[in-house]
């Protein structure tokens, strides 16, 4: 932290200090570049992965009404919060902006209301709450969570992505459960629909529980987003390389 303030400028109007002179004989007030450092470290410390940094509601162009409808419910999210009492669930297919979305809101809700957020993709949380179990490393579960179970907003990626075993379903309900008795608001994306298109696939249910299922019914308001697979669709205009742009399955970041 010391050697990044090092070469940052130092600002003009506090020297650096983060105090101001607030008018003669009124002692002082903090800096205004204390507020924009505090936000920049917010956004560093929000975990939003590289390929989602620039995602912004701006840039989500809807190729579906339901992607109209989505774009609209995060925009009247981030408007109306903090007074907002439930968060949001979007269901939908591979490709069709959930995890844009999520970000953008995130990112808005960090730089316009100066609240502490935090972006997890489902697998990593309970890779890292897995590993934190393992004596040799040093980080506790708790250090693990204390900041998931803290964020004001939480986005949960890709919920139920992973094998549904009764470890996994413990560990979210706990989560789910602490945040939603806490009245933090949770933004979860899954591929997993209510009713799977095809009689043969899983439904969210089947891969978190019908409890769980019932609570996000409670703390989110649901979304389902259709469409075709963007990064197939807007690949002329996505790509810079002239070549199609496709997901390589695994997650890079
Ligand atoms: N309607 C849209 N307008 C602009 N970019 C989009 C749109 N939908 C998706 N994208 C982009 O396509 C890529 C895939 O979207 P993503 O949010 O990862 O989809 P999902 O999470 O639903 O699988 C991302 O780079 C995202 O920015
Ligand atoms: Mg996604
Ligand atoms: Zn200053």
């Amino acid at each position: 932290m010391k050697e990044q303030s090092q070469t940052q400028k130092i600002c003009p109007k506090c020297n650096g200090s983060g105090w101001e002179s607030a008018g003669p004989g009124k002692g002082v007030r903090r800096c205004s570049c204390m507020e924009s450092s505090r936000i920049e470290r917010m956004l560093a410390e929000a975990r939003i992965p590289k390929r989602y940094e620039n995602c912004d509601l701006e840039s989500y162009q809807p190729t579906d009404p339901s992607q109209k409808t989505a774009k609209l419910f995060v925009d009247r999210f981030i408007n109306k919060y903090p007074e907002v009492d439930i968060g949001l669930l979007f269901l939908g297919p591979c490709g069709v902006g959930k995890t844009h979305l999520a970000v953008a809101l995130l990112k808005r809700i960090i730089t316009e209301k100066g609240d502490s957020c935090l972006f997890y993709d489902f697998r990593d949380l309970l890779r890292e709450i897995q590993s934190s179990w393992n004596s040799v490393s040093k980080t506790s579960e708790l250090e693990i969570l204390r900041p998931v179970l803290d964020a004001k907003v939480l986005v949960l990626d890709e919920l139920g992505a992973n094998k549904p075993t009764d470890w996994v379903r413990d560990t979210v309900t706990h989560i789910i459960n602490c945040r939603y008795n806490d009245k933090k608001l949770t933004i979860i994306t899954s591929n997993f629909l209510d009713t799977a298109p095809n009689h043969h696939e899983e439904t969210l249910t089947d891969r978190i529980g019908a409890r769980l299922r019932s609570r996000l019914h409670e703390m989110c308001k649901d979304i389902e987003i259709k469409g075709e697979d963007f990064r197939v669709v807007g690949k002329s205009a996505k790509s810079r390389f002239g070549t199609e742009i496709r997901d390589f399955g695994a997650k890079r970041k």
